[in-house]
């Protein structure tokens, strides 16, 4: 197993190229099941999930080969099961259920487990399938669907749902009629599925919107596109900037995707530009401890609350910052905490107290946005810090020690 070793204090200058999204690049690669033929998607990210991804579509029969542009082959899909082992290393597998039903009548999913960010079901997934007329049984501990032709529904989902949105989404767009999605996701990776499905030839209104419209289309006909870049790599590289005191250029990122939390980190006292596809970022003086709470887009996500944390475990005052989506998403406060920070739990709010300065100490990643709170710890931390288990790491930012050495940070993968 890997361990990052992370001399602390260097302030971080230079520029960094944002990756395509992984949370963008899953579900359109799970998208590919809805139309037979060759399918091409550019600026894929090379990521352990997306490894996984693939290996799943692999195993179903498709032809996958990925060197410029990611390239899968989808006419000869003979198995329509997603496993045990593979659902269990990345949830988002769940994603092929709504198109393997929708394309094929047939599907069986492994259920996912618990994680360590919390229960994460997929009941909501499972019940508008239902009210589109899918017959679903739990088999062994996999769900079991099948459906002659799906048809239209009105479904209002309970809350929120990210990948649920984008199951159902790509289900209907194969379904008999119109089917209309509430309280839908508005999230860009959403929108980026949607654009995908419709360059297809899905009938697909409202993407982005709480209210989605799809109308049924018989078929869909493979074609390619561009991933859109990670909002929360990029969000990620703005606040090692500003935790470090440095002062870094941000290419081919999309600022209009991250204004929630540009404004969080203004508040904070980064000084940050955006135009067209680049934002800067520096930090004059000391960090002031400003209060967070995460939510569906176009809120503050929960896939920065760890970073964000980290940065302020060194802020001037005392900042509250609330969990809203996952009721177990604090792994990182213990961590932390061994690094010098001063955190307290209180439900789903941690109370942090900003301190000077983190030290260097050997800490262990539990999931993967607390592992990248971890290194921004360690990168301003005095000393050396040791981050054990950084798998979780590798499975959503590309070649994070490359980048972050190439603009001067002092950190090193090592083998354990
Ligand atoms: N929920 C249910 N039932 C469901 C579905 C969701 O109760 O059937 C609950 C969840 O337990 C959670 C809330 O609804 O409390 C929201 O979960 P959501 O379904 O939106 O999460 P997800 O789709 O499983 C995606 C991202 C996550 C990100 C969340 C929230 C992908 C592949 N994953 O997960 O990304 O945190 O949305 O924005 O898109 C990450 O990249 O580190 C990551 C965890």
């Amino acid at each position: 197993m890997d361990k990052l070793v992370v001399e602390g204090g260097v302030p971080l200058e230079g520029e960094v190229r944002i990756s395509g999204s992984k949370n963008a690049a899953l579900p359109l690669i799970a998208s590919s099941l809805l139309a037979s033929g060759r399918h091409c998607f550019f600026n894929t990210p090379r990521l352990r999930d997306i490894r996984t991804m693939q290996t799943l579509l692999r195993y179903m029969g498709a032809v996958l080969n990925s060197e410029e542009a990611l390239h899968i082959d989808t006419s000869r899909i003979h198995r329509f099961e997603a496993p045990y082992q593979l659902v269990k290393t990345m949830r988002a597998s769940v994603l092929v259920l709504g198109p393997m039903l929708a394309r094929f009548g047939r599907a069986r999913v492994s259920l996912p487990g618990g994680c360590a960010i919390g229960a994460r079901p997929i009941n909501l997934h499972l019940k508008a399938l239902e009210q589109m007329g899918a017959e679903i049984k739990l088999d062994h501990g996999y769900v079991v669907a099948r459906a002659s032709r799906l048809h239209g529904a009105s479904i209002t989902f309970d809350q929120v749902t990210v990948t649920g949105t984008e199951n159902i989404m790509m289900a209907a767009c194969l379904a008999e009629g119109v089917t209309v999605l509430k309280n839908a996701a508005r999230e860009p990776e959403v929108v980026a599925l949607a654009d995908y499905l419709i360059a297809m030839g899905a009938r697909i209104a409202g993407a982005g919107t709480p209210e989605i419209t799809i109308l049924g289309v018989e078929e869909l006909s493979p074609t390619s596109c561009t991933v859109i870049p990670d909002r929360i790599e990029a969000g990620t590289y703005l606040v090692a900037a500003g935790i470090t005191g440095g002062h870094l250029k941000l290419n081919a990122c999309r600022p209009d995707h991250l204004e929630a939390v540009i404004q969080k980190l203004t508040e904070a006292g980064l000084a940050i530009n955006a135009e067209g596809d680049t934002i800067e970022v520096s930090r004059g003086s000391r960090i002031c401890s400003v209060n967070a709470k995460t939510q569906p887009f176009p809120a503050f996500p929960t896939d920065m609350q760890a970073q964000f944390m980290a940065l302020m475990s060194v802020g001037h005052g005392v900042s509250l910052i609330s969990e809203n989506i996952f009721e177990n998403r604090f792994m990182h406060v213990l961590e932390l905490r061994r690094m010098g920070a001063d955190i307290e739990l209180d439900g789903r709010t941690a109370v942090v107290r900003g301190v000077k300065r983190l030290s260097g100490a050997p800490v262990m990643a539990t999931d993967l946005r607390a592992s990248a709170s971890l290194v921004l710890g360690a990168l301003a931390a005095k000393g050396k810090t040791e981050i054990s288990r950084i798998y979780h790491l590798d499975r959503g930012y590309e070649s994070i020690e490359t980048k972050l050495s190439a603009v001067g940070a002092k950190i090193e993968r090592v083998k354990e």
